[in-house]
């Protein structure tokens, strides 16, 4: 017998009646134009974005082709609203381009992202070098609205358009011997202020690991695009990763390498310093960082005089992803 456990991140049913956030939602589809009235959710115009405060931007022709196809959330995570997208992408963590808020915004631009390769090595029976196309080619796009908490306490709601790791991890046939998976950012000096400058701790190139079961998880993804649209630059154009129960730092951007590894990999901010930055990084509003409270989080929007303060949710809310750390000490393996 098949009983259906709906996850409990998922929206519960007093949350998706909520009439105010279905309007709302349906409000915000209708603005960007091309929802008829009578289309159910979600709906979307073929031209990109259904974001009314979005610009569409350059798709590439097999983007369109998906977006066309892609399956859209509803429902933003209970009743929370999506952070605007001025927000989510001109208050960025992308330390190639510098380390203020705003540098990825002004900088980012100077990177090519046109061809982009992709290398899938280590423990798989199918390596190989992809272009994003191929890559995500035989996926099917989804919409994900996700929560995005960062270690330095503020969060932001993101509507992600992507695709679960998993599925691509199982067209390259892990080997027994896989364990773990390792990512790499692109490093390319001439095209990344930030590296450029030398002012940074970072042994570049960036690089981030999960453990494989995590990486099989279904919330996993792999994104290609945000609200409706690609990937600005300066959120990890044309492919980065995003795990929404572990701190943002976790979701590496502009991935040019995927390794399946037996060991637990090296990862740029537990090499820096491991006493603040594990290699799990679960959002734990229990576990301080040595240097402030991870209790409360800062959801961007957020007026300096009047910030918008939101409790911190273990797992960033994500609740199913618990069984994945059965018997583990979470204060130890932070
Ligand atoms: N990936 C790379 N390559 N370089 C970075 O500096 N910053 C991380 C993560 N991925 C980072 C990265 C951090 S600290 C956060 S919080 C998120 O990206 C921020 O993603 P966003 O700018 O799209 O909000």
């Amino acid at each position: 017998m098949l009983i259906h456990t709906p996850p409990s991140s998922a929206c519960r049913e007093h949350e998706v009646t909520s009439e105010t956030v279905y309007l709302s939602r349906r409000r915000l589809l209708a603005a960007a134009g091309g929802l008829a009235a009578s289309v159910s959710l979600p709906g979307h115009s073929q031209a990109g974005s259904t974001y009314s405060d979005v610009e569409p931007g350059q798709l590439p022709a097999w983007f369109s082709e998906k977006l066309s196809a892609a399956r859209w959330q509803a429902m933003t995570p209970g009743n929370e609203s999506v952070t605007p997208f001025k927000d989510a992408t001109h208050y960025n963590n992308f330390y190639e381009f510098g380390t203020n808020k705003g540098d990825p915004a002004r900088y980012a631009e100077e990177m090519r992202i046109e061809p982009w390769a992709v290398r899938i090595e280590g423990e798989v029976a199918r390596p190989g070098i992809y272009s994003v196309e191929d890559l995500a080619k035989p996926h099917g796009l989804e919409e994900r609205i996700y929560r995005l908490r960062c270690v330095e306490a503020w969060s932001m709601v993101i509507p992600w358009l992507g695709f679960p790791l998993a599925d691509l991890l199982r067209r390259v046939e892990p080997t027994s011997k896989a364990k773990y998976v390792s990512f790499e950012t692109r490093l390319a000096p001439d095209e990344m202020a930030g590296v450029r400058s030398g002012f940074s701790l970072i042994d570049w190139p960036y690089v981030e690991g999960l453990r494989l079961d995590e990486a099989m998880h279904p919330l996993t993804i792999l994104a290609v695009g945000m609200y409706g649209r690609v990937l600005p630059h300066q959120n990890g154009a044309p492919l980065r990763l995003v795990v929404p129960w572990k701190y943002g730092f976790k979701s590496i951007k502009s991935i040019v390498r995927i390794s399946l590894v037996s060991e637990q990999p090296r990862t740029t901010w537990e090499s820096i310093a491991p006493e603040e930055y594990g290699f799990y990084s679960n959002v734990n509003p229990e576990v301080d960082h040595p240097r402030w409270s991870q209790a409360h989080e800062r959801r961007l929007p957020s007026g300096l005089f009047s910030p918008n303060i939101v409790p911190t949710r273990m797992f960033n809310g994500y609740d199913e992803v618990a069984g994945l750390y059965t018997g583990l000490d979470l204060r130890k393996y932070y």
